[in-house]
């Protein structure tokens, strides 16, 4: 939460900083702001509200400066105000934005407050004063490095997660990035021949994404860890003060995969791709119908062998991905299963030890509760596997092995193209464990990787549907107007389904709430007699996931209890299902495939109705309010 940018070098820092804010702004809009440092004096410029606003003010000003900083921020301390928004300046040597929680910053702010008069509500404006008052102290004492002597007896004062871009007054030719627990990365370009050889621009940023334009070689900051970026170079120190070297890292993403193309959004944009991200997902780890994940996991077959458990752990739309793992797991492998929230698994009693295999889902590898839940099942001896989309992210660098999702950078704070690429992705792993622990039939993993070769066409021919889901989306988020009040045809949803179909019932449900603010819950299908069906009516559509699977025959009679209090039945099922179709009032049909596979094609339409609905609405469908696409904050 919160996105960061820095950059120090010869060209003018502001259109830099922009552009790398527009990049991070899935992080956090509650406030933009940045800093250049000028002539030894900073000029701050910062306001509630998206970038673009802050894009509007910058057309009135002449701001410039090579060196500079800037930040989008997600509120938790102090509201969404000009004054709370970052950077924040410390006395008038530091200026500084920040990433994270400052747990006790009222302990800091109440010793401090004899010498500094605070003027916001933030966590963050007491780290900047206290780097401020530890800077004055070393200058005092006559420290031969005061910059790095100052923020070093800070870090040791500040408990809480932090990721910190300071700029010294005295220092125009340097900042600092400080990271606990919250990411930043580090990247450096030399400049072009014909400007003077051997300096450097040095660019940081909370996500590698905001970097591409200038640099794909970056150093993914570690834990209690400092850096100095300056045109001479980065250099890195612990928080000890032991200064040691990083080597860079080439990402593999480039600039024109983060930008919306023709698409009106990136969450069209990246529903469009999920086609594509099954392809890359499946490509040479699914070779003549069999399975082999010997070049993602280098696992030893006695160890494989060994475990009895496994963990899946995530949050959000990853656990809604993990769900669907679970059976898969049931079905081919023999282990004990349990899938948990990483807010609640990290906090409970639980069993794991060298006996398990835990698997922390997360499409960034950022998420603080999922690294929390992966640090205390590392702590207990257990094996720990990320599935995540970010091969540098602090969990791909934490676990002990990693599976890649291969979705590309998804830039919609709504995940989709990285659930597809999850669901893929646990498709596969389940069958590998299954085949190395012995327990995956042959005909199993022939019918099924036989079908996952052929399953991106299916999901590209749902794809090339969508005007039928936005004519369905018109007619449900239709609007009536009376006495100048407005009411929505549909008070609220409903979302049905069982097995694996409950998991995308779920995550439908999800993304109409989060992108179109519409009420929607998913219950288990057959648990719906116990409480919601009192919220049915001819006002409560029921969108039922009714797929061709074993349990279809019990899913329609679920469908027609819900039917039977005159809820309007919108369904997705298999071609051919003209039972189904009989029942609803509208149907949407999906092609067959195997059933262990039905949730990778019925997620497709509720992505494009959630779409749709949001789109009519005229939400802000890329930047859903209150959301952050990476929760990096418990
Ligand atoms: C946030 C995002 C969700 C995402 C969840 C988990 O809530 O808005 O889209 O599913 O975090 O994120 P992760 O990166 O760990 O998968």
């Amino acid at each position: 939460m919160c996105g960061i940018i820095g950059y120090v070098g010869s060209k003018d820092s502001v259109n830099i900083i922009i552009r790398g804010l527009s990049a991070l702004e899935y992080r956090g809009y509650d406030s933009a702001g940045l800093a250049v440092l000028d002539n030894n004096e900073f000029k701050i410029l910062k306001k509630a509200g998206k970038v673009a606003e802050l894009e509007k003010m910058l057309e009135s000003t002449s701001l410039s400066g090579s060196i500079g900083m800037g930040h989008t921020r997600w509120a938790t301390h102090g509201g969404v105000t000009d004054i709370n928004a970052h950077p924040h300046c410390g006395g008038d040597n530091v200026v500084l934005i920040h990433n994270g929680i400052i747990e006790n910053w009222m302990e800091i702010k109440e010793e401090l407050s004899g010498d500094y008069a605070f003027i916001s509500e933030t966590d963050t404006e007491t780290a900047a004063c206290l780097i401020d008052k530890t800077y004055k102290d070393c200058i005092e004492k006559g420290e031969n490095n005061p910059t790095l002597e100052a923020i070093k007896a800070a870090v040791q004062k500040i408990r809480g997660a932090f990721a910190f871009v300071v700029m010294f007054r005295d220092y125009p030719d340097r900042f600092y990035c400080i990271r606990k627990s919250s990411p930043l990365v580090v990247g450096c370009r030399h400049e072009s021949a014909k400007e003077a050889a051997g300096k450097f621009e040095a660019f940081c940023a909370s996500d590698a994404m905001a970097l591409l334009h200038y640099t794909a070689d970056v150093v993914y900051m570690n834990e209690g860890e400092i850096a100095e970026l300056s045109v001479n170079g980065i250099k890195f120190w612990d928080f000890s003060g032991v200064e040691h070297e990083r080597e860079t890292i080439h990402i593999d993403w480039n600039y024109g995969m983060v930008e919306k193309g023709n698409y009106p959004h990136f969450m069209l944009k990246e529903i469009n791709e999920q086609g594509t991200v099954l392809r890359q997902t499946i490509d040479k780890r699914v070779i003549d119908n069999q399975i082999d994940l010997s070049s993602d996991l280098k696992w030893d077959l006695e160890q494989v062998k060994s475990w009895r458990k496994l963990h899946i752990v995530a949050c959000g739309t990853s656990y809604y991905a993990s769900l669907v793992a679970e059976r898969l797991a049931e079905q081919f492998t023999d282990l004990e299963i349990r899938v948990d929230i990483a807010s609640e698994y990290r906090y409970r009693n639980i069993r794991c030890g060298a006996d398990t295999l835990a698997v922390f889902v997360s499409q960034s590898g950022e998420t603080a509760d999922t690294l929390a839940a992966e640090r205390l099942a590392k702590s207990k001896g257990a094996h720990c596997l990320a599935v995540t989309n970010v091969k540098g992210s602090s969990l791909a660098r934490e676990v002990n092995s990693i599976l890649e999702l291969k979705a590309g950078p998804e830039i919609g704070v709504a995940a989709t193209k990285t659930f597809m690429g999850q669901l893929a992705a646990f498709s596969l792993l389940m069958m590998w464990i299954g085949k190395l622990r012995g327990t995956l039939c042959k005909s199993d993993e022939t019918r099924i990787c036989a079908e996952l070769t052929r399953l991106p066409y299916k999901v590209e021919s749902i794809l090339s549907r969508q005007d039928e889901l936005r004519l369905l989306a018109e007619k449900y988020a239709e609007t009536t107007s009376r006495y100048g009040i407005v009411y929505e045809r549909s008070k609220g949803f409903l979302f049905i389904g069982r097995g694996n179909e409950f998991a995308i019932a779920l995550e439908g449900a999800l993304k109409l709430k989060e992108i179109a603010y519409v009420h929607a819950e998913a219950y288990a299908a057959g648990e719906m007699k116990h409480g919601p069906i009192a919220l049915l009516d001819s006002g409560t559509p029921v969108i039922t996931l009714a797929p061709a699977d074993s349990l279809l025959e019990k899913t329609m009679s679920n469908i027609e209890e819900a039917r039977a209090r005159k809820s309007p039945i919108i369904s997705v099922t298999s071609e051919g299902n003209n039972a189904v179709k009989s029942i609803s009032e509208d149907c949407f049909f999906i092609s067959r495939t195997e059933e262990e596979l039905y949730p990778m094609l019925t997620v497709v339409p509720l992505q494009l109705f959630a779409y749709f609905f949001a789109f009519i609405k005229g939400c802000d469908i890329d930047k859903p309010r209150n959301l952050a696409k990476s929760v990096t904050v418990e």
